[in-house]
């Protein structure tokens, strides 16, 4: 279905026959994602993964996330990380239920349920912290929470770029979608700029810590995004630029996987389909289907596509499918996690 957003052309994509026209058989001339001017602000006209044209670089940056950071052999060596946070939210779910501060603090705060005492956890919480955690150790190699919860003062600025982020890109303007009326919308240069600074100091000083850290360890790279990278950068000729956008786009999509609201599935064999249905339809709770079918979701079904398909699906597909469902879904396991 044609739908002009201004005078841009879209097209709405609504069956798996056409989804599968457009990531299959047009997917070479259909490759290029239409770039907003906060995009090209954020990627440097494109100079990243996310959003560079199909073309020799996109094909050299794709090739370093897919086969150097993203790959099963590169996750399997970053399996003990993702362990460790999972251990850690499993272990601080259970201090939280035992600990009689906490109920008091529920009660004081009028969030103590007595009709459903013993059954309510708000696990959304817990699943974001896990992400966040997991997120950054995986790329950055630095856990910025204490044990206790508390953010450093890197990991608060980390939080404060991320969501001045996220604010940059929600002012969407109508200009954007017709280019005369720019000259009533100017962007503001000056705080994309401001941005992009503070996004880069600090991924540099994190950076810096990293070389210091290697050097003196003899030069042996770590598992996590940034030491692969860093001791990549001459092979694959990569510069700054290009190594902060990588770093800075797994932070962003990771938030995808938090939107997952465990507390809503009946029980953990249904976890892995109360995903992909959560995904594919907000509105009708109806996971057996997928159960039944055992439906593929990495681009091979053209009915599920979470990470999309073709030559653009998400590289870190293997990764969100693994932290989703293998360790946040087997950590509920022994529990019974229940709706109301
Ligand atoms: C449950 C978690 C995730 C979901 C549902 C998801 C979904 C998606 C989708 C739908 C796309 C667009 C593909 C297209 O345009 O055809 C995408 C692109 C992308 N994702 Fe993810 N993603 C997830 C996690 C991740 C993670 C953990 C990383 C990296 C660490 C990542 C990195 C990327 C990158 C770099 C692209 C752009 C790929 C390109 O243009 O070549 N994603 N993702």
């Amino acid at each position: 279905m044609p739908v002009w957003f201004g005078s841009t052309l879209s097209v709405v994509i609504s069956s798996s026959e056409l989804a599968k026209q457009v990531l299959k058989e047009n997917d070479q001339q259909l490759s290029n994602r239409r770039r907003s001017r906060a995009a090209l602000k954020f990627s440097r006209n494109g100079k990243d993964l996310i959003w560079a044209d199909y073309g020799p670089n996109y094909v050299k940056v794709r090739k370093v996330s897919t086969l150097e950071l993203l790959s099963s052999k590169k996750l399997k060596a970053l399996r003990p990380i993702r362990e460790d946070e999972v251990t850690a939210m499993v272990e601080s779910i259970f201090r939280d239920c035992t600990n009689p501060d906490q109920l008091i603090n529920q009660m004081l705060t009028n969030t103590y349920d007595l009709k459903k005492k013993g059954q309510n956890m708000k696990l959304r919480d817990y699943l974001s912290t896990v992400s966040f955690n997991n997120i950054t150790r995986l790329v950055l190699g630095t856990r910025f929470m204490s044990p206790e919860g508390v953010l450093n003062e890197q990991g608060l600025e980390f939080k404060d770029i991320l969501g001045n982020g996220v604010k940059l890109w929600a002012l969407v303007t109508l200009a954007e979608y017709i280019p005369w009326l720019r000259w009533m919308f100017p962007l503001e240069e000056e705080k994309y700029v401001k941005h992009n600074e503070r996004r880069d100091k600090l991924t540099k000083t994190i950076m810096a810590e990293h070389t210091l850290a290697r050097q003196k360890a003899g030069g042996a790279a770590k598992p996590h995004f940034v030491d692969v990278l860093l001791s990549l950068q001459e092979e694959y000729d990569l510069n700054d630029d290009t190594i902060i956008g990588l770093l800075w786009v797994g932070h962003c999509d990771s938030s995808r996987s938090m939107a997952v609201d465990a507390t809503r599935q009946k029980k953990d064999a249904n976890f892995k389909a109360f995903i992909t249905e959560k995904i594919e339809n907000q509105d009708a709770i109806m996971q057996e289907r997928f159960v039944e079918e055992d439906i593929d979701m990495k681009g091979h079904d053209y009915r599920l596509l979470p990470f999309s398909s073709g030559r653009r699906i998400c590289p870190g597909t293997q990764l969100g499918i693994k932290f989703s469902n293998v360790d946040v879904g087997s950590s509920f396991a022994p529990f019974l996690v229940g709706t109301d």
